[in-house]
């Protein structure tokens, strides 16, 4: 059975992959600081083969032994908090990182996990045209996307100098309950069905490409499985929607007014116009997605309403 090591678990789309890795057979050790992030509602606890360690990964001070993959999906994620208070994003997407490049350095090499390290598309910055390829290069443009470009760049160094094996994901906007609701969807119905306004960014026509979380996890779990040591894989189900289209949706599937759903506030600094990623890489391992942003809000909204007792 192969030994997982998973960092952020309790986190939106953390959990989903330890569930998924779980399901798979492998046996799963989880990471998490619980900052406000982690989810509330999940507990792995009473499932075979699993483990919980409450850590942080900037301060852990060892990797137990026999863990094939370290899976790390801790960081913070949220670009609004980055602008104002950017001293977890520097310890934790960075920090952190340093500290579990450094705990694997310090294992004996036959004992040494790969890294499979979670990053975002945000890293290419602004797609004016077309798709980023994995050969592109890293342009962040805000606080956050800066910390996680900046920790794929100690990866490089490392597995350069230091022989670590890693392994880098590149994903798309995620979407799907358990999501933290100050992110744009989750945040959306939860307002919504709380009789608020939701608050629109600028005119909210950037566009981002959405996934829905367990089709990335399929894609990281493939990646885990067929991938090649060394590479990088943007994941993305290509689906491009502007925020505002996408906010719309749920404010249609509601039957709200718009005029009553949204209301416009100044556009946040920093803001990427498009992010677009091409992912031919990832299809070739045999992945594609299986949901659309469309097909699942009736489904996100129902499993909301669910669990604010509505
Ligand atoms: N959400 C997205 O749309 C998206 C898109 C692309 C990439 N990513 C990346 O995926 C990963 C997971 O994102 P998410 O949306 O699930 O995040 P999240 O904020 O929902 O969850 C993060 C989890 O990590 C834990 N955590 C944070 N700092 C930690 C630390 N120092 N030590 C241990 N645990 C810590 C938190 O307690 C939480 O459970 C992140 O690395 C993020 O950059 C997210």
């Amino acid at each position: 059975m192969k030994k997982l090591m998973v960092t952020g678990g309790l986190g939106f789309i953390g959990s989903y992959f330890v569930d998924m890795a779980l399901k798979a057979g492998y046996y799963v050790i989880n990471v998490d600081k619980k900052t406000y992030a982690a989810r509330d509602d999940v507990d792995f606890h009473n499932r075979k083969h699993y483990e919980f360690i409450e850590a942080d990964i900037r301060t852990m001070t060892h990797i137990p032994p026999g863990v094939d993959v370290l899976v790390n999906f801790a960081a913070e994620s949220h670009v609004d908090n980055s602008i104002h208070a950017n001293q977890e994003f520097y310890d934790s997407n960075i920090g952190g990182v340093y500290n579990l490049l450094e705990l694997i350095r310090a294992k004996d090499e036959t004992d040494q996990p790969l890294l499979l390290h979670i990053s975002t598309d945000e890293v290419y910055g602004t797609a004016h045209e077309g798709s980023f390829t994995e050969e592109d290069k890293l342009l962040p443009s805000n606080p956050y996307s800066a910390t996680k470009a900046a920790a794929e760049q100690l990866i490089f160094g490392w597995r350069h100098t230091h022989e670590i094996k890693a392994v880098i994901c590149r994903s798309c906007n995620n979407y799907g309950f358990g999501q933290y609701p100050e992110k744009l969807l989750a945040k959306t119905i939860e307002f919504l069905l709380k009789g608020k306004k939701m608050t629109v960014h600028g005119d909210g026509t950037y566009r981002r490409e959405w996934i829905y979380a367990e089709d990335n996890c399929e894609a990281i779990l493939t990646v885990l499985e067929k991938g090649k040591e060394g590479e990088v894989y943007n994941i993305s189900s290509n689906e491009e929607h502007s925020v505002i289209e996408a906010v719309k949706m749920i404010v249609e599937e509601m039957g709200i007014k718009e005029e009553d759903a949204l209301v416009h506030i100044p556009n946040r600094p920093g803001q990427d116009l498009r992010y677009s990623v091409d992912t031919a890489k990832v299809r070739a391992l045999g992945w594609g997605p299986k949901t659309s942003l469309r097909e699942y809000i009736p489904i996100y909204i129902k499993l909301y309403k669910k669990y604010l007792g509505l």
